[in-house]
This record gives structure tokens, sequence and C-alpha cells, in this order.
């Protein structure tokens, strides 16, 4: 089961490790501190097979009912193994037990059809971010 961890932490810092290896490192990017320093007020997952960190996620609220989901990053070889569901179904009770109506996101567009398999829809056109097409994308509860 996926656990909520402390912003600033010895396991944040092995999520923040994670998303490098998995969404920044491939791109020429990495996080700067402020970035990281701008994350506090939000909500962060692990999801650990064992001792090992698989999969990591940031919940960040938004207008009072409606929160941000980010950062979703798989281990590049645990992908297509149901983490990235169990994480997301996770994170949606979450969301739901605080009283949030609705998740948006910006997915990358590889990552569309996953979003789609777990009840999210497509709004408007693509857009860029970290120099790579995004959509976004919307569930309601
Ligand atoms: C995209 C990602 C989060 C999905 O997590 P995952 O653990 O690999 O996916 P799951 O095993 O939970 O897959 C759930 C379902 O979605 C499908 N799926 C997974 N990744 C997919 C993708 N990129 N496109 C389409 N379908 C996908 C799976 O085949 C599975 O389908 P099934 O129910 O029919 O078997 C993960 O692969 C990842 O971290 N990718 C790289 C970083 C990234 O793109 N992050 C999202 C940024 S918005």
């Amino acid at each position: 089961m996926p656990d909520l961890i402390e912003h600033g932490s010895g396991e944040y810092e092995e999520t923040v490790a994670l998303r490098d290896e998995v969404l920044r490192k491939s791109l020429g990017l990495s996080y700067d501190p402020t970035e990281l320093a701008g994350e506090k007020e939000s909500f962060h997952f692990a999801l650990r097979d064992g001792v090992q960190l698989v999969a990591c996620l940031v919940l960040k609220p938004l207008d009072e009912g409606c929160i941000k989901m980010r950062q979703l990053a798989v281990r590049e070889n645990l992908q297509c193994k149901g983490f990235g569901r169990e994480l997301v179904n996770y994170a949606e009770s979450f969301a739901q037990g605080r009283g949030c109506e609705e998740i948006v996101l910006h997915a990358r567009e590889t990552a569309r059809g996953f979003y789609e398999k777990l009840g999210y829809d497509t709004e408007g056109d693509s857009f860029t971010e970290v120099g790579l097409p995004h959509l976004v994308m919307r569930k309601k509860f």
C-alpha cells in the first residue's frame, strides 16, 4: 500500500531522485531547490515493493474541491506492472476523502492512454511543458 510521506524527509528525497531519473534526466533537465521548496504545501506519496521505492506521485491542492495530480513516476524497469494504477487509485481515494470533487493533471501525450484507462478525459489542445507535448486531463468524482 502507498504511503503519505513528509516534504523534506529522507523518503521525500528518495522520491525526488526517482522523479529525476524517470522524468528529468532523459530531457537533460533537473530539479532546482526553489521548485522543490514550492512543493511544501503538496501531498507526497510513495509506493514500495519491499524496501525498493517503485513509484511516486504529488497532489497539489488548487481551488476548493480540485486537486492537481503531478509528477507520477514509476521506476523504468518496473513499468506496466500495475504500480502506476495502484498509486493513482490510492491518491484518488485520499483526495476524495478530503472532499475533492475532481482531479486535473497535465499528461504527457505518451501517457494519455494510461490516464484514459483510469477514467480521465482530455480537454483542449496539446501544449508544451518541459519541452514535451502535454494534454490537460480531468476526472470528476
Ligand atoms: C505512465 C506510467 C505512470 C504508467 O504507470 P505503470 O505502472 O507503467 O502503468 P500500469 O501498469 O499501472 O498500467 C495500467 C494500464 O495502463 C496501461 N498503460 C501503461 N502505460 C501506458 C502508456 N504510456 N500508454 C498507454 N497505456 C499505458 C497498461 O498497459 C495497463 O493497461 P491494462 O489495464 O489494460 O493492463 C509509467 O509508465 C511511467 O512512469 N512512465 C514514464 C513517466 C511518465 O510518463 N509519467 C507520467 C507523466 S504525465
